[in-house]
């Protein structure tokens, strides 16, 4: 094992066993200590999930990027394992940058991520070079391939930025395996690049799978392309978005395109785009078969333009958000708290037709880890109120909120009273048309660090991490107009 790789081991085996459970969210995964970005190599092996993620455990803002490591049977229960990756090579001394795994068929882990290396040319001037790479272990411990950069600038179409080229996801193929990786072409904006091997280690250009044109923001990171429900989606996560009415956001932002796959030529034609999350925290999702076919998607609840509101102090930065079963739907991308989070409820408390007008707060309506269920309509569908609102993480001095303005068809999520000091984006508002009636479904899963609000049966979901102390936990409801609801909720543990 090289001395850059076991002094993170160390580090991390000291550190993070200081952090106390309470101090970590209930059941979402969190770097072993210092900072996590990007959920990488997410995969079943040996009878268990695999999560690795861009680690850097010396602090919580970004560094050098390692791998972390963390197993479980249930998606929601996190142990921890030992970085699996350094940057200890000369190709990748600057970083290993996000990737995947698979499976070998001699039972072996790979797995393939981006080296960085920066060089100084002559001039001075700092040159990156992305290359992919790869790694072999048990699920424990992993070897370099000492063939490694396996692709390069070599393997790109002309035009392509060399500084430009990462994110590696193996797919199956019905001969090997696939690999698409995010690329910058002439034109300034994102393509993904499709690559073949038949044994994972020999690996050939085969095509450009898709190209951004400039349509979603610029490069394209960290791409996922998979069947689902007779369609082929590809996701990805677009730098530098332009806001596109209440679709897509400035800045980082996640994109899922829903078409057709051409296998001959290697093409991807996309016929629907959507956003993935409408809220202000979610990037870079990878998703995973399950042994019982369904697959399950979970993404870096954090955006880039957002980290400050996690202090640098703090003993870990970064989360995962909770595991997705994802589907097509009415042609669209649906997502659903993975069943496996049933497990997790606890006492269950129903309010069943409460008719709302003003403030409200209900017995046994409290509490920090939670799945709320809120089914609101109209008392009068002649006369729709005007706004609905939940505040939860609520004292005094703090409050997260979650409101509906029907007659607009806007629900927003605003963080901006959560104990946030930073002047980043707090709130953020997404379209719900089908709910300007008044009726509309919302199912939050609260952990004591973030909120997942899934809208309409998972049309549509949006995420927000909040740090506000977790001994705050009230929650309470306010109506302009009249409104009625039910509320079913759950502690969850
Ligand atoms: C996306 C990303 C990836 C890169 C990694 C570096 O969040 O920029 O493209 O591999 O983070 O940590």
């Amino acid at each position: 094992m090289s001395k850059v790789l076991q002094k993170a081991r160390e580090y991390e085996s000291v550190h993070g066993g200081r952090i106390k459970d309470s101090e970590r969210p209930a059941f979402h995964l969190t770097p072993y200590t210092g900072w996590m970005n990007d959920p990488n190599g997410f995969s079943m092996y040996d009878g268990k999930y695999h999560m690795f993620y861009q680690y850097y455990p010396y602090k919580s803002v970004w560094g050098p990027m390692h791998w972390g490591h963390a197993v479980s049977e249930d998606l929601l229960h996190w142990e921890n394992l030992p970085a699996a990756l350094a940057p200890d090579m000369n190709y990748d001394k600057d970083g290993c940058f996000s990737g995947s795994a698979a499976t070998l068929p001699d039972g072996k882990q790979l797995l393939m991520y981006t080296g960085v290396n920066k060089e100084t040319d002559e001039n001075g001037d700092i040159r990156e070079l992305q290359t992919q790479c790869l790694a072999v272990g048990d699920g424990k411990d992993y070897v370099k391939f000492d063939m490694n950069p396996v692709l390069t600038a070599e393997n790109i179409p002309e035009g392509s930025s060399r500084t430009d080229f990462r994110d590696p996801k193996i797919i199956p193929a019905k001969d090997g395996y696939y690999c698409v990786v995010g690329s910058r072409p002439a034109d300034g904006s994102g393509q993904i690049l499709l690559y073949h091997s038949t044994d994972g280690f020999d690996w050939k250009f085969k095509s450009i799978l898709v190209q951004n044109k400039n349509r979603f923001g610029k490069m394209w990171e960290c791409p996922d392309f998979f069947e689902l429900d007779g369609k082929w989606v590809l996701l990805t996560s677009p730098q530098d978005m332009l806001p596109e009415g209440f679709e897509y956001h400035n800045g980082n932002g996640t994109l899922c395109l829903i078409g057709s796959f051409d296998e001959e030529s290697g093409t991807f034609t996309d016929e629907i785009n959507q956003a993935v999350d409408y809220g202000i925290d979610y990037y870079a999702p990878q998703t995973v078969l399950t042994p019982d076919g369904r697959r399950i998607m979970i993404g870096w609840m954090q955006n880039w333009d957002a980290c400050a509101i996690r202090d640098s102090e703090e003993p870990w930065a970064g989360q995962m958000s909770i595991p997705r079963e994802i589907s097509i739907k009415n042609g669209r991308l649906y997502q659903w708290p993975a069943r496996e989070v049933l497990s997790l409820r606890r006492e269950r408390v129903l309010h069943n037709d409460v008719a709302m007008s003003g403030r409200v707060v209900l017995p046994g309506i409290s509490g920090r880890c939670a799945d709320i269920i809120l089914k609101i309509r109209p008392r009068d569908p002649e006369d729709v109120y005007h706004k609905f609102s939940m505040r939860f993480a609520e004292n005094d001095d703090f409050h997260t909120t979650i409101s509906f303005r029907p007659r607009e068809g806007v629900l927003k999520v605003d963080r901006k009273f959560s104990g946030s000091r930073r002047a980043i984006i707090h709130q953020r508002r997404s379209l719900v048309e089908e709910s300007r009636d008044g009726s509309i479904s919302l199912r939050i899963i609260l952990d004591r660090f973030s909120t997942e609000i899934f809208v309409n049966d998972g049309a549509s979901v949006m995420t927000c991490a909040t740090y506000t102390d977790p001994s705050v936990d009230g929650i309470s409801f306010f109506t302009d107009g009249e409104a009625v609801v039910d509320v079913e909720k759950y502690t969850l543990a």
